[in-house]
């Protein structure tokens, strides 16, 4: 059985969406641990609820971006996972981590990439009246939000939609978009081919 690690800031909902997927069977994984950079993260709770081990990188503790990266470069080889979840890991990764753990890092953006990336990307869409948006799960690379797509799923845009209607719309799909994604990964059905992922 892989083994994976969840990597996130705050809320913690899709993390709670993979514990949810991993008790009822549909994701063959363990998961390992949570690493967070936010002590007062509410996932924190979620990870303890599941016998999940918490590890905290508090970032706020660190007189330098540098440091902070090294210790969670460190955590994260500690950990000894074969997959690291983003899911909701509200700073940019570092180069450094990138490059130690190539293929074997995912992320859940709320937005259909290449479309909006970075902050606020429902506020974005919103912004920029599309008719679709959605979420993307996708390996990460060195670009912001830029490295091979797994899956996608769309939703329409409301004319009524502010920010919060469409988060909460998009959110409903990341929630099963990301296990699903991770279930394909424990199963290893999925092969990067250069920019395109494909799915046996
Ligand atoms: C999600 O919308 C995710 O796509 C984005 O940040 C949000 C995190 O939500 N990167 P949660 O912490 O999983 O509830």
């Amino acid at each position: 059985m892989k083994r994976i690690a969840v990597v996130a800031s705050g809320r913690g909902s899709n993390f709670q969406a993979i514990i949810d997927a991993i008790h009822n069977g549909t994701v063959p994984a363990e998961c390992a641990a949570l690493i967070t950079d936010n002590p007062k993260a509410y996932a924190i709770e979620r990870a303890q609820v599941a016998g999940i081990p918490v590890v905290v990188i508090d970032y706020s503790t660190f007189p330098s971006r540098e440091l902070y990266e090294r210790a969670l470069l460190l955590a994260m080889q500690k950990a000894d996972v074969d997959l690291f979840v983003l899911a909701g890991y509200m700073r940019i990764l570092g180069a450094s981590i990138v490059r130690a753990f190539p293929g074997k890092m995912i992320n859940i953006h709320p937005a259909l990439l290449p479309a909006f990336t970075g902050l606020h990307a429902q506020r974005q869409a919103v912004q920029y009246g599309v008719k679709l948006a959605g979420c993307t799960v996708h390996f990460v690379d060195e670009s912001l939000d830029g490295g091979p797509i797994i899956l996608q799923k769309c939703v329409p845009v409301m004319d009524s939609d502010d920010e919060d209607a469409l988060a909460e719309r998009i959110l409903e799909h990341e929630h099963e978009c990301l296990p699903e994604a991770i279930r394909l990964f424990c199963q290893d059905r999925i092969v990067i081919e250069g920019r395109k992922v494909r799915i046996f």
